[in-house]
């Protein structure tokens, strides 16, 4: 396993859209493996190909506290999503942002593992915004296009 360079607000890859993983091989499994030690390393909840220059549909995220709920989605798509939920918001690659962005409180995708397997996954509350902010970055999108506002820290309102 090994490291990757997360790939920051200003670099035009992340706008691109990813491309279908169409080989379910040794390098799909090392990218997979790499992105997930790169989001842990970040302490992040969420990592998607882009994130780390790969333009391929493959997404890893991991909302759980004990960091023992490793999910690896490849070719992900929400099928069902219902409710509302709003808060804070961040994302790896737009590091000292955090946006109020509404989503829903619940989603279902559909993805295919690490061997081409498809697969079911349903998530609430967290998982649920997690499930769409990363799938998002497979379009080129990050949360700022849609964020209600930014979230200022308190520190930097008394210093203006
Ligand atoms: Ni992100």
């Amino acid at each position: 396993m090994a490291l990757r360079k997360i790939a920051t607000q200003e670099d035009p890859i992340l706008r691109r859209k990813a491309r279908k993983v169409e080989k379910f091989d040794a390098r799909l499994a090392q990218l997979l493996e790499d992105m997930a030690q790169t989001m842990y390393e970040a302490n992040g909840v969420g990592l998607a190909a882009p994130q780390v220059s790969m333009l391929r549909r493959a997404v890893v995220i991991d909302t759980t506290e004990d960091r023992s709920g490793l999910l690896e989605l490849v070719n992900p798509e929400i099928i069902e999503q219902d409710g509302e939920q709003e808060g804070p918001e961040g994302c790896l690659s737009v590091p000292d942002v955090q946006g109020f962005v509404k989503r829903p409180m619940h989603v279902k995708v559909r993805a295919q593992d690490r061997n081409g397997n498809w697969f079911e996954a349903e998530g609430e509350g967290l998982l649920a915004r997690a499930f769409c902010h990363e799938l998002a970055h497979l379009e080129g999108q990050l949360f700022t296009d849609i964020m209600e506002y930014e979230i200022v820290p308190e520190e930097e309102q008394e210093e203006e």
